[in-house]
């Protein structure tokens, strides 16, 4: 048996985000985000849930900091709730929420656990919303102004800093109508995802300008690169080159570190008069130099033609993630080949996002069995291994998640969790993976 062994400051993390388990939804002056909305209306989300309570983490932090204590991670990824920092979106800030992430931080940094924080995991404040969200080019300066307030308050408490998480929820919810806030509008969309780069660029140059000496910026983008399922089928591999490149990573990978749009997505769209308005500079704002790449990394997916289908179960899959018969962990392999080889990646990366989605447990003695998930974790840090091995700079990896939470549209059906959450009790649970994590961490490999 091979041994798995990793650098010896290799950051090993777990990753959580505010609307999936926060919950006090609208306490202490809270204001509502487009997730609250979206899920209220009636067929959005699997068994009608919605993200009021979650695991509560807001009143069982440090509950769930000691968990983390435990399992020996040295990072802990959350986001920061918007719309608990800014119930407007702009304007008042609500110094109770600010008070909660100072609490959150006090206590990850007394554990000696790294802060990797996002501003914007998918939450926007429903205030902003109703004035066009990221349609609205004022959204540069809403998001502008939020970012102030984080890093006045936080700055360099937060060792990772990342601006926005997964654009292409932004583009799903605006494009498709399966997430929040739920539009089906691709012309808008494709505005919506040109303004939140944007956003991105220019809190990168305020960053910057803070020289903070120890704190690093960057976005987390996910890769699902799409294969032909029969390769050399042109049906298939325009399917497959139009989900990577219209549809998925390319539309982000491209501006951040090409400083373009591709010509083939720019001809698409403008066969579709679906151009985004681009203000001068844009694109350079955009391609700003980063300290690390966040990749979130779950699966490749395999396109085939003949075999379009678009279910009901699909919507509620949760995510972006699609109708998964085949697990292809070496996908992981060929991406970071690809930042390289296609985007000329010259900057760390570090993998944001990984995990498993059981639907059901066995629980044997009490004791929650996922080996299935372990199995899966295992293929996946194997193919990280050998990426690693041939010179590619990977310095962390947070696994998803800490807990059983909110999985956007599929609701609380779909359990990513090291930890099983008893959604009436409250109760967090560590199942066997979590035990096989912590030995992963503690021989910095397996
Ligand atoms: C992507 C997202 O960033 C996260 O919020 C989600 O729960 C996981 N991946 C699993 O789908």
């Amino acid at each position: 048996m091979t041994y798995v062994k990793f650098p010896e400051n290799f950051i090993w993390g777990v990753a959580t985000a505010a609307a999936q388990v926060e919950g006090a939804a609208f306490e202490d002056g809270r204001g509502p985000s487009i997730w609250d909305m979206f899920s209220r209306i009636p067929g959005k989300i699997k068994n009608g849930d919605i993200p009021d309570v979650t695991c509560d983490e807001y009143h069982r932090y440090e509950e769930d900091v000691r968990l983390m204590k435990e399992l020996g991670v040295k990072s802990y990824r959350f986001s920061f709730s918007w719309s608990r920092i800014l119930p407007d979106g702009t304007g008042k800030v609500n110094q109770a929420g600010l008070d909660y992430y100072r609490r959150l931080l006090a206590c990850l940094k007394e554990n000696g656990i790294m802060a990797n924080a996002t501003m914007y995991h998918w939450d926007l404040p429903y205030a902003l919303q109703i004035q066009g969200g990221f349609g609205n080019r004022k959204i540069v300066e809403w998001f502008k102004n939020y970012a102030r307030i984080l890093f006045d308050n936080f700055g360099e408490d937060v060792d990772i800093w990342v601006t926005v998480n997964e654009p292409i929820a932004t583009f799903i919810g605006y494009a498709d109508g399966i997430m929040a806030p739920g539009l089906a509008d691709e012309k808008y969309a494709r505005q919506c995802i040109h303004n939140l780069l944007v956003c991105h660029g220019e809190v990168v140059k305020m960053f910057r300008e803070r020289n903070y000496k120890h704190s690093k910026i960057g976005i987390v983008v996910d890769i699902w690169h799409h294969y032909a399922e029969r390769p050399g089928n042109p049906d298939d591999e325009k399917m497959a080159f139009t989900n990577n490149e219209f549809r998925g990573y390319g539309m982000f990978l491209n501006p951040l570190f090409l400083g373009c749009y591709t010509e083939e997505l720019m001809e698409y769209m403008k066969a579709h008069d679906m151009v985004p308005h681009m203000e001068a500079g844009d694109l350079e704002t955009i391609c700003r130099k980063m300290d690390f790449y966040g990749l979130n990394f779950y699966n490749g997916l395999f396109d085939n033609a003949d075999k379009v289908i678009q279910t009901e179960e699909g919507e509620h899959a949760g995510g972006n993630v699609q109708a998964r018969p085949v697990y292809y962990e070496e996908a992981l392999y060929h991406v970071l080949h690809m930042l390289i080889d296609k985007y000329h990646l010259d900057i760390p990366v570090y993998i944001t996002e990984n995990g498993y989605a059981c639907s059901e447990e066995t629980a044997e003695d009490g004791r929650i069995n996922d080996q299935y998930r372990i199995q899966y974790l295992k293929n996946v840090l194997g193919w990280l291994h050998k990426a690693m091995e041939d010179g590619i700079q990977v310095k962390g990896y947070w696994l998803w998640s800490l807990i059983d939470n909110f999985e956007w549209s599929a609701g609380f059906s779909l359990k990513y969790g090291l930890c099983h959450t008893d959604f009436e009790t409250l109760k967090r649970t560590p199942k066997e993976s979590y035990y096989w994590y912590q030995n992963v961490i503690r021989n910095n490999g397996f």
